[in-house]
């Protein structure tokens, strides 16, 4: 595992929000590395930075100061335009909102990205997903006939149609039951184990973490801390450990 190239990394990444007294820095020199087939949880209190963080590795927010890789790739170098190609070819994101398009069907959001790259999935691969989801019977539906929870299953088999070598998960079960749950986090986890492909997800939920091979610790916009192989009750006696007096005296 130790000798797994780099998937993304960000080096001294700072992103500050607003102008003086509004003045926000949601992310403070952080630096993080992310190997290939690797599954990474990033887990803080709300506001920590955890979005931010993965918008700015995704390319899909612009940073202050410092770099950001996707594998050899400098974000900051690229054109509008060469970022756009990245982010289709070699990203999967799921977001915090689901962004899906509400006009094409559950099925069309899937394939979009696929579509627009001219590329076809993997038929085998595409049906698994959709059957693992529960998505079979809902492919015809418009996000707005579905429910919270088939609409972010369905943002999940977007970004996992076309097997991008990254894929990043902001709260990617935040509203699902514990089954349906379970289901996204062994896909993904299938991902990174079959396929080699790299995931780095945002939890709240040290189960959810217990799928991770790693967890990053994220407070007041810096990494504090960090976990390998976790398990559920070992996430969360280091988040009590975290939310202790003192760490709590640094954050207020
Ligand atoms: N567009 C923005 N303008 C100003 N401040 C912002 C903006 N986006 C985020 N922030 C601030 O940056 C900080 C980090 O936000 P971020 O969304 O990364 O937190 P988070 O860890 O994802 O929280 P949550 O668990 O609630 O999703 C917060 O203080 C937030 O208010
Ligand atoms: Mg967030």
């Amino acid at each position: 595992m130790s000798t797994h190239a780099t998937a993304a990394r960000a080096v001294g990444l700072s992103k500050t929000y607003g102008t003086d007294d509004t003045r926000v820095h949601a992310l403070a020199a952080v630096s993080v590395r992310f190997a290939r087939g690797e599954f990474t949880a990033i887990m803080g209190p709300s506001g920590s930075g955890k979005s931010t963080l993965m918008h700015c590795l995704a390319g899909l927010d612009s940073v202050s100061s410092g770099s950001v890789l996707i594998g050899d790739t400098e974000l900051t170098t690229l054109s509008d335009k060469q970022m756009t190609q990245l982010r289709r070819d070699r990203i999967g994101f799921v977001f915090q909102a689901f962004n899906l398009v509400p006009t094409l069907t559950a099925l069309e959001n899937i394939t979009l990205p696929l579509d627009i790259a001219g590329r076809k999935p993997d038929a085998a691969w595409l049906d698994s997903v959709l059957t693992r989801l529960g998505l079979k019977d809902r492919l015809d539906h418009r996000p707005g006939e579905l429910s919270g929870g088939q609409q972010q299953r369905v943002a999940c088999a977007r970004a996992l149609a076309g097997q991008p070598e990254i894929i990043f998960g902001d709260e990617p079960t935040g509203n699902l039951d514990s089954h349906s749950s379970g289901e996204v986090l062994s896909i993904l986890r299938a991902a990174v184990d079959e396929f080699n492909q790299t995931v780095v997800i945002v939890t709240h939920d040290p189960r959810a973490a217990a799928y991770a091979d790693r967890v990053v610790f994220l407070a007041d916009g810096k990494i504090v801390d960090e976990l390998r192989e976790p398990t559920a009750d070992s996430v969360l006696d280091r988040m009590k450990q975290l939310d202790t007096p003192a760490t709590a005296a640094v954050t207020v």
